[in-house]
């Protein structure tokens, strides 16, 4: 049953039209993923502002360009959920409050701000927002409990970062450390808590005694964010010389400390992708010139892999080549049958054929696959509105899924005060 689905949650940048490097660096496993889990795909609309803002026209059609691709490589709107990151304001709402408890450390030391810093050098990155975009990517995945965010390695870093924010967030909002806690008749319980906590954490001497409770509160929250809840539990309760300690709280320390999982700590789906050279050789980008759109003609195709480049070493028709260094040897593992990628492997080691030969080969099989592709673009280009409409259905759907996340955030950040949420009125005049 959808129920009883493991949830995936994973998002793209609207760059524009999407090439066969996206295909095999992300679709084709997204493709796998609906099969088998409740997979919710967003377009990071606002991801691209934290290194885009300078130039937004683009995005709205953006938005349409990159689901369209997706539909058309057969993402389906009946097993996933398609939807358009700021058409669910939640997202915003949790990334503000996630930044109150964040150490700016935690991001500085996020090894792609740095890289992106050095790499981006036209643009001005000195900014909160380019900062705080693994944040914003933290809210992403934890609004939606999910379980799994499937990432190459260079992602696993975000991840990490995200499930260190989901515990510093529980520890902060999510444990209650009830009033009884201060009761005089429980003061060897209180006793017994506060015993493994550091003298530095401790209150200054002259601090008034109606000030001391919520002044532990805060203690006892420090350090449980320092050291895990379990690890606190365990301390207090494991056997130890001083047996009065566990007897003092009756093994119960649960009875006064409650650790409520407000936010879900993620997992990393670490995905290995196919290599994929652009014709040049290098990553295939769009920066670089060197991509096959997914809507690409076949003539566009044809004319593309021709310029193909090859191993340099094979100069002459008459020389010996290397398929494992070549991007055409690699395009055949993807697009070309067993028997060709045989033929191109001996053949080539052997001079047995030309480069334009071997070509002529991979680029039937390339044009065979991008068809059907390209046929599905075609219908949805056809009707943006449809586009429009799934992306408005998935996107309520979202809506809905954050609105129980954000009612447990709100209640865990400002307790009672959550139930006078008001519902947004028309008319009603904003101050500002
Ligand atoms: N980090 C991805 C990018 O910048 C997109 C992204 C944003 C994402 N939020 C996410 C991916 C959450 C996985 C999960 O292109
Ligand atoms: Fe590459 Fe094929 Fe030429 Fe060998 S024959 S170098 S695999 S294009």
């Amino acid at each position: 049953m959808a129920t009883t689905r493991k949830r995936v949650l994973s998002g793209m940048r609207p760059t524009g039209r999407l090439h066969i490097g996206h295909y095999f660096g992300a679709l084709e496993n997204w493709l796998k993923l609906q099969e088998q889990y409740d997979c919710y795909y967003f377009v990071a609309d606002w991801h691209a502002l934290t290194t885009d803002y300078a130039d937004t026209l683009q995005v709205a059609q953006h938005r349409i360009e990159i689901v369209t691709d997706w539909l058309a490589v057969g993402l389906d709107p009946q097993k996933c959920t398609l939807f358009v990151q700021s058409w669910v304001p939640a997202h915003a709402e949790l990334h503000l409050l996630l930044s109150m408890i964040t150490p700016l450390g935690w991001l500085e030391r996020v090894p792609t701000y740095k890289e992106q810093l050095e790499q981006l050098k036209d643009r001005d990155l000195h900014t909160y927002g380019f900062l705080g975009y693994p944040l914003l990517q933290t809210a992403d995945i934890v609004l939606y409990d999910a379980d799994f965010v499937p990432v190459g390695e260079d992602q696993v870093p975000h991840v990490e970062l995200a499930r260190e924010i989901v515990r510093r967030f529980n520890v902060n909002f999510g444990l209650e450390v009830k009033d009884e806690l201060f009761h005089p008749e429980n003061e060897a319980k209180l006793t017994a808590v506060l015993r493994n906590i550091p003298l530095k954490l401790r209150p200054q001497p002259g601090t008034l005694a109606s000030e001391l409770p919520s002044f532990y509160r805060r203690m006892i929250r420090s350090y449980v964010a320092e050291v895990g809840y379990e690890n606190f539990l365990h301390e207090l309760t494991r056997e130890r010389p001083e047996a009065e300690f566990k007897r003092v709280l009756a093994g119960r320390p649960e009875e006064f400390l409650v650790q409520r999982q407000v936010l879900k700590e993620p997992d990393a789906l670490l995905t290995e992708v196919p290599r994929l050279p652009g014709t040049d050789g290098r990553k295939m980008s769009k920066s670089y010139n060197n991509v096959i759109w997914l809507s690409e003609s076949d003539d566009s195709i044809r004319e593309k892999v021709r310029g193909m480049m090859t191993d340099p070493q094979r100069i002459r028709r008459s020389d010996p080549g290397r398929p494992e260094v070549c991007p055409v040897f690699a395009w055949h593992k993807l697009f070309s049958t067993p028997e060709t990628i045989a033929w191109a492997d001996r053949e080539c080691r052997v001079a047995g054929i030309g480069c334009v030969d071997c070509k002529m080969a991979m680029v039937e099989g390339l044009i065979r696959w991008i068809e059907p592709i390209r046929a599905r673009r075609q219908q949805y280009e056809a009707q943006p509105e449809r586009v429009r409409e799934i992306l408005e259905e998935g996107s309520s759907k979202a809506r809905q899924v954050t609105q129980e996340t954000m009612g447990r955030v709100r209640q865990a950040v400002f307790g009672s005060e959550a139930k006078k949420v008001v519902a947004p009125q028309s008319g009603a005049v904003s101050q500002s």
